[in-house]
């Protein structure tokens, strides 16, 4: 018995050691610009850094002050094109004056990198009326897309690049999800109201990329392999402490850094074997497999439509 849960556990870490990915994209990426939302911490910081690294111009968005985060990537990579802008995903007002301003600074944007993303849920609901990880997740990022449509359509071949996670296994995601105006508090809703926004994340980059394809702009979205910091996250909300600690430690040593687990966004946002790739839902060198409900085409038209009242998007808005 033993040695069946050490030889499973051994196998299991070398299947993460075998998919674990380089960052072998040796890609220039001087006179590009990125937006990579929730930039300043974990994978997103990671993600910064290596745009940064290969001279992107790389504007961060987050809600708190990142100043210090701004100024450690310019000391390591020596890029000052390094912009930090104030975006509250939680509300459709910041939503709309940050892509605004946006359209005023910049000419295009080449890469836009959605990263942020909360594993919390609370009753609380957002300025808008929805749940906090609903609107951070999902409905936020579907609006700030729509909204820069104008500044990736400029150069040729821009990529969105969307952070799912392995947990949409474990969604129950309806059309309605999205738009719930109750949080469900019960025990271990977490890990479904977590695995329903990434699920949907899968959906929306697929409708994206098939609407997006006449401007060459690809969509992907990615599972950027077990990292510790969102195994932490899920756990954290339903755990006794003492337990995620524990589990926290351990998880060093087995999962992916947060470094490593940038990579694969990296390479999805610059890497020239995957210019032409569009609507997968990548996972290393493979497609992730996924539970049907992602590739319903009818589930997926009908999400697109409700999501579009939801943000209240106007009909000049609408791709
Ligand atoms: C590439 O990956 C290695 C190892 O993960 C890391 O040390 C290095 O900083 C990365 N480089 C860039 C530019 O991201
Ligand atoms: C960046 O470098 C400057 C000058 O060397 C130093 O004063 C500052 O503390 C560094 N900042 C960070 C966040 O590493
Ligand atoms: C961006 O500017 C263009 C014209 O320059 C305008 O058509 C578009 O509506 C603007 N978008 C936003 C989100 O402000
Ligand atoms: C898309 O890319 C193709 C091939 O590079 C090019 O011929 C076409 O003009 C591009 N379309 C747009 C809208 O940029």
């Amino acid at each position: 018995m033993i040695y069946l849960f050490f030889g499973a556990a051994f196998l299991f870490w070398v299947l993460l050691r075998v998919t674990d990915t380089r960052n072998n994209s040796k890609t220039c990426l001087v006179g590009k610009t990125a937006l990579v939302t929730g930039g300043n911490r974990g994978l997103g910081f990671q993600t910064s850094l290596g745009l940064a690294a290969r001279g992107c111009r790389v504007i961060i968005a987050c809600r708190s002050n990142a100043e210090k985060d701004k100024e450690q990537i310019i000391n390591l990579t020596n890029n000052p094109n390094i912009v930090l802008k104030k975006l509250d995903l939680t509300s459709f007002k910041s939503i709309r004056s940050f892509a605004e301003d946006l359209n005023k600074t910049e000419e295009k944007i080449d890469i836009l990198i959605n990263n942020s993303g909360v594993g919390t849920i609370s009753e609380e609901l957002t300025e808008d009326g929805y749940q906090i990880i609903n609107q951070v997740n999902y409905l936020g990022p579907f609006l700030l897309t729509h909204l820069l449509i104008g500044l990736l359509k400029k150069p040729n071949r821009a990529r969105i690049v969307w952070l799912s996670s392995f947990s949409v296994w474990l969604n129950q995601l309806e059309v309605n999800s999205m738009g719930a105006k109750k949080a469900d508090l019960r025990y271990l809703a977490l890990t479904h109201s977590y695995a329903d926004t990434k699920a949907a994340i899968v959906v929306m980059s697929n409708a994206f990329a098939e609407k997006l394809k006449p401007f060459n702009i690809t969509s992907n979205a990615l599972h950027p392999g077990v990292c510790y910091t969102d195994i932490f996250q899920a756990a954290d909300a339903v755990l006794p402490t003492l337990f995620v600690k524990l589990f926290y430690g351990l998880g060093r040593l087995y999962f992916k850094s947060p470094e490593s687990g940038a990579q694969l966004t990296l390479k999805l946002a610059m890497s020239h074997s995957l210019k032409h790739l569009t609507g997968a839902f990548y996972w290393d060198f493979y497609s992730y497999p996924s539970p049907s409900i992602l590739s319903d085409k009818q589930f997926e038209a009908e999400l697109w439509k409700e999501s579009e009242k939801w943000v209240h998007l106007r009909d000049q808005e609408r791709i």
